[in-house]
């Protein structure tokens, strides 16, 4: 059963081949070089980059090998497209193509939750079918992402409970927004690992753990974020600041384009401060989730999105389970952390095996804050 899906939901455009629980092929077409000047990610932007590339991404995802070979296209059963969370004016993209792709092709379409593709990205094979990894309900499964943090209780296929998320910025959006004060561009998460893998002492500054007296499974990142910005000011370290010009309409993040605000006048490490930093916040997600597994019982972890895509994070996660004698599994393979097509076609592919399918294409529409 062969799916074509896609995913538009913020500023990656990509579009995935999937069978059952393999990957026949899979495009990410990312625009982080065209929101790295504005410190994160700007809407009319995101909407502009995946109109002009969609087509492309269709294409090249449908003939992998280039040459224009139809096969794969003929040989689709359904279309599957994101239909939230995200960024409004992006989901319209993918949605808009997937139902013209639905109506020329006389597909049925499956709208897919761009968080439970991130769950199940620990479950995606390659086209030779591994890993062979299956499932074992029930998981206790954390999304890290730009745009969520959250504890859910995996319990079976669509069977969800949510215990714990943040209840202001996201874990991502926390090394995002400190990075930017660094003056290290965005994503910032990439730039911090770099830096801290540099360092002995991992935790020099102890900034505040955010949230960890409190009893429940909730996070908190913002008021990390401040007091990591008073730091730097209290210390004479020059914060970047906005240079002139016109932001593009509806900017995120505070958006204006900034530049390096390093200077020879700052009297701490780069690194050092980038370390603390990341394991402030790593820290505060190890210890909620040591609370999470006690709270449930369950060893079993799932954990996903973008965030996960740092080496020192599966560490930490890793020595954590092994405390618990459970096991931790992460997407099976690097390009599955971060935004894809190839998690929401494996969805798709169980959703269809219970006939969930959009029963009126005309009125699928966004839905930005959906959850799961
Ligand atoms: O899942 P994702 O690609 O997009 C969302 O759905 O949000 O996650 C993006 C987030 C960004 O905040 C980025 O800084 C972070 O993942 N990220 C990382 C690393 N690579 C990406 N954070 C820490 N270490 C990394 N290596
Ligand atoms: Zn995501």
């Amino acid at each position: 059963m062969h799916i074509l899906a896609i995913d538009t939901s913020c500023d990656e455009t990509s579009v995935a081949v999937t069978d059952g629980r393999k990957v026949l092929s899979n495009v990410i077409y990312s625009q982080v070089l065209l929101h790295k000047k504005w410190g994160g990610v700007v809407p009319s932007i995101a909407k502009r980059a995946h109109e002009e590339r969609i087509n492309f991404v269709v294409e090249s995802a449908c003939h992998p090998r280039g040459g224009g070979d139809p096969e794969l296209l003929n040989s689709i059963d359904y279309i599957a497209v994101t239909q939230g969370p995200g960024l409004a004016v992006a989901l319209e993209v993918g949605i808009k193509k997937a139902k013209e792709l639905a109506k020329k092709y006389r597909k049925k379409l499956i709208a897919v939750n761009h968080l439970e593709g991130h769950i199940y990205s620990a479950f995606v094979q390659n086209s030779q079918g591994n890993p062979k990894r299956d499932f074992n309900f029930p998981y206790l499964a954390l999304i890290i992402s730009g745009g969520h943090t959250e504890f859910v209780i995996f319990k079976n296929h669509f069977e969800y409970e949510i215990i714990g998320q943040t209840l202001d910025d996201a874990a991502g959006e926390a090394l995002d927004k400190a990075a930017k004060l660094l003056g290290l561009g965005y994503p910032g998460g990439p730039v911090l690992e770099r830096l801290a893998k540099e360092v002995r002492n991992k935790d020099g500054h102890n900034f505040p753990r955010p949230m960890l007296k409190s009893k429940d499974l909730n996070f908190s990142f913002s008021g990390l974020k401040t007091s990591f910005y008073y730091f730097l000011k209290s210390n004479n370290h020059v914060i970047p600041v906005p240079i002139r010009g016109q932001a593009p309409a509806g900017i995120q993040l505070n958006g204006s384009p900034i530049r390096s605000g390093m200077t020879k006048e700052s009297k701490y490490d780069l690194r050092q401060l980038a370390s603390s930093f990341q394991e402030a916040v790593f820290d505060t997600l190890i210890k909620k989730t040591e609370k999470a597994i006690k709270f449930t019982t369950i060893n079993q972890l799932i954990v996903v999105g973008g965030v996960v895509a740092n080496f020192r994070l599966r560490k930490l996660m890793r020595d954590l389970v092994k405390k618990y004698n459970g096991e931790v599994l992460f997407p099976s393979y690097k390009y599955l952390t971060g935004d894809n097509a190839a998690m929401i076609g494996i969805v798709a592919g169980f959703k269809a095996e219970k006939s969930l399918f959009v029963e009126d294409v005309g009125r699928l529409d966004r839905i930005p804050r959906m959850s799961l």
